[in-house]
């Protein structure tokens, strides 16, 4: 009897440690997309050791960004592209990515 009830017991407590679980998991799959998608992040990940400090500088080999004379639309289109040294990165970052970077490089303060 006293088995009987605990193995009962332990099964409830599963299935309620196990309802809980599922939402849990169900919301941190779904905080870590924005993440990814913040343009400081694929900037310091994909373009910093070139180009520095956000943008706001040269840095090594890259030409600094604020300021930038390109509208977003060419800005977009030169990373599709690359440009001289730059490779595209149209293999390596997503459309909406890039979108998201062009649209960074444009709010950059010129400094
Ligand atoms: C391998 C080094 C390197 C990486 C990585 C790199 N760049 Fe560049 N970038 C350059 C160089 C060098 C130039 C200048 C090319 C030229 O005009 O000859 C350039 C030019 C540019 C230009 C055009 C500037 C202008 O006025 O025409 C933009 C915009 C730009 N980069 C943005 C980015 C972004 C955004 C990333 C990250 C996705 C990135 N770059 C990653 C080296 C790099």
């Amino acid at each position: 009897m006293f088995h009987r009830l605990s193995g009962l017991k332990f099964l409830a407590a599963t299935a309620l440690v196990a309802s809980f679980a599922v939402p849990v998991f169900a919301e941190e799959a779904q905080e870590a997309e924005p993440q990814q998608q913040d343009p400081k992040k694929l900037f310091a990940n994909s373009c910093s050791w070139c180009h520095g400090n956000f943008g706001m500088k040269a840095g090594k080999g890259g030409p600094k960004l604020a300021g930038i004379a390109k509208d977003e639309e060419a800005i977009y289109n030169t990373l599709i592209k690359g440009q001289g040294a730059m490779p595209s990165f149209k293999n390596t970052l997503k459309p909406e990515e890039i979108r998201l970077l062009a649209r960074y490089i444009k709010s950059l303060p010129n400094e």
